[in-house]
């Protein structure tokens, strides 16, 4: 049996998107099969553009990158370019990818893929999950094909784009509820854990320091971010949240979770878009089965994210 884990990433590329493409590329237990984009962070047609040139400028243009959902599945969409800058990478400008623009939509590749990988890829959606919602819906036996599908997404308390969500699940609720309720194996990795497993001011110091290309693509794409986290939050810290489902794919030892009922809000206002998560409810939901990731040893996260990038030369 092969020891290599075939995966799929389907992200709406903004700059942690951007780090986590980086870091999948160099975790050698990986198989990236393929990459789709979604509208999101910024407007899809720079979502699919920086996917194109991240993967490019990494050397890596023949992973292919398939277009997905200009917009959420029943709701405008509200993008985070105010975090990640209106291209979606800070400003960063990086020479366009020499690949061929595929054409196929991203929820009839992402099908093709897990029949292909026969029940074992595993979906890692760091992004609105409307692509993915909208294969379930499109390919109802794909279930039978996907192992699982690992979250970056949710809060089982607070939330970023508003006090009780979070933004992938805040920007496509109801793509979310979808897939929570699909029956594929969800592990969810939400602010509870992403935002514990931070990198903080010594830690992009030792990056910027390896001074090669990809180091100072990282150094200048993530400033946006630290800029933002040192006005919102007043404190030297980088979360690169879509990390967190690459590295728990290599390195699960160094994360804890546990199973409860997820169900996502999708009609009220000021709760808009919240994962209800029964994990310190005395009535549980009768379904609970969704992995929740609650917290990380940050020290061994960032060790790993920097021996991660220092693998580029
Ligand atoms: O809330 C953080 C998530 O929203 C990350 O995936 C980030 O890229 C944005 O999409
Ligand atoms: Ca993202």
């Amino acid at each position: 049996m092969s020891d290599f884990i075939p995966i799929w990433i389907d992200t709406d590329t903004g700059v942690d998107d951007a780090v986590a493409l980086l870091c999948a590329l160099q975790l050698d237990r990986l198989d990236l099969k393929g990459v789709s984009a979604v509208a999101g962070n910024v407007k899809h047609e720079n979502t699919f553009k920086n996917a194109r040139n991240v993967l490019a400028y990494a050397g890596r243009e023949d992973i292919k990158v398939y277009p997905g959902a200009i917009k959420p599945m029943c709701i405008p969409l509200k993008d985070a370019s105010q975090v990640h800058g209106s291209d979606g990478l800070g400003g960063v400008i990086i020479p366009d990818s020499p690949a061929i623009k595929e054409t196929m939509h991203a929820w009839d590749a992402i099908y093709q893929c897990a029949k292909q990988e026969k029940g074992k890829l595993q979906i890692v959606a760091v992004g609105p999950l409307t692509n993915i919602a909208t294969a379930i819906v499109s390919h109802p036996d794909i279930k039978e094909y996907v192992e699982r599908i690992l979250i970056m997404g949710g809060a089982a308390v607070g939330g970023n784009a508003t006090p009780s969500a979070e933004f992938n699940i805040y920007a496509d609720p109801q793509a979310a509820e979808t897939v929570f309720q699909s029956g594929i194996p969800v592990i969810m990795f939400g602010l509870d854990v992403t935002n514990r497993a931070y990198l903080d001011g010594r830690d992009v110091k030792d990056i910027s320091d390896f001074n090669t290309k990809i180091s100072r693509f990282f150094t200048d794409v993530v400033q946006a971010n630290m800029n933002f986290y040192q006005s919102f939050y007043h404190r030297e810290m980088l979360c690169i949240h879509d990390a967190c489902p690459l590295i728990y794919l290599q390195y699960p030892e160094i994360f804890t979770g546990q199973k409860a009922g997820v169900y996502v809000e999708t009609q009220s206002q000021i709760s808009f878009g919240k994962t209800v998560t029964d994990l310190w409810s005395d009535t549980k939901f009768a379904k609970r089965e969704t992995l929740v990731i609650l917290d990380a040893d940050r020290e061994a996260f960032a060790k790993i994210m920097k021996d991660l990038i220092s693998k580029y030369r």
